[in-house]
């Protein structure tokens, strides 16, 4: 991309209430579009009280399925389970809510395969993959390290993979299913939601770097020919 917008709010409440408004928008006019709207939405902790607002908003939402991005390999139900977050807000509505990794699942690349093969039946490309950022400049679960290679230059056409991130991430050591790079650039919106200054400062130096950029949010943010709107509270 050649168009970041950075919007900056005073607290995470005030974050939540925009994103979750422009996430209400992508959808509505995904359905306007195409009937139904496919939305990838990210793990971890930032984008919880997003997933509250939206929950709220006034959508047909037996049209849209949604999608983790990223996944730990967990049981359902396990507190770091990001579909058991999204079910928790999106299920009630009457959206599809879509647990890539099946239960009985425990080995990573198993999970990419199956994760995969999911991702096929959906509509293409993603109306919509809302980010986070870790503090190593991972986007979804694309790690700097010994996978990192694997994500980015994987087959063009793979929709997701596993990882097992090398050494694990600190908040939640668990191996991974993730989009790959090129399922992630291939969506037709993107949107990212981070908190604090230390992840504002490795997006921008990921940006500074451009495609060359040894973290993966750079390598989305390059890889994509979309404006991307970068939405930052502080921590
Ligand atoms: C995950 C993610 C991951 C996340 C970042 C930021 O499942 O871990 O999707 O990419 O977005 O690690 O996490 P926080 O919002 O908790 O800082």
């Amino acid at each position: 991309t050649d168009e970041v917008e950075w919007w900056e709010y005073d607290d995470v409440a005030e974050m939540a209430a925009a994103v979750a408004g422009d996430i209400a928008f992508i959808i509505e006019s995904a359905i306007d579009a195409r009937g139904a709207a496919v939305v990838a939405l990210a793990g971890g902790t930032t984008p919880i009280p997003i997933y509250e607002k939206l929950s709220s908003a006034k959508l047909d939402w037996k049209r849209v399925t949604v999608v983790p991005g990223d996944e730990r390999i967990v049981p359902l139900g396990d507190p770091l389970s990001n579909v058991t977050a999204l079910a928790r807000y999106f299920l009630p509505k009457g959206a599809r809510v879509i647990p890539i990794v099946p239960n009985a699942i425990a080995d990573y690349k198993a999970a990419g395969r199956s994760a995969d093969a999911l991702m096929q039946d959906l509509h293409w490309p993603l109306d919509l993959c809302l980010l986070g950022v870790g503090n190593d400049g991972h986007a979804a679960s694309i790690f700097p390290g010994p996978d990192f290679d694997e994500a980015v230059n994987g087959p063009k056409e793979r929709r997701a993979l596993g990882v097992l991130p090398d050494p694990m991430p600190i908040e939640a050591p668990v191996p991974r299913v993730t989009l790959s790079l090129a399922a992630i650039t291939a969506a037709r919106a993107l949107l990212i939601a981070v908190r604090g200054q230390e992840k504002r400062d490795i997006i921008e130096t990921a940006i500074r770097q451009g495609p060359s950029s040894p973290y993966p949010v750079g390598l989305v943010l390059a890889g994509t020919d979309l404006p991307v709107d970068i939405h930052w509270a502080p921590a």
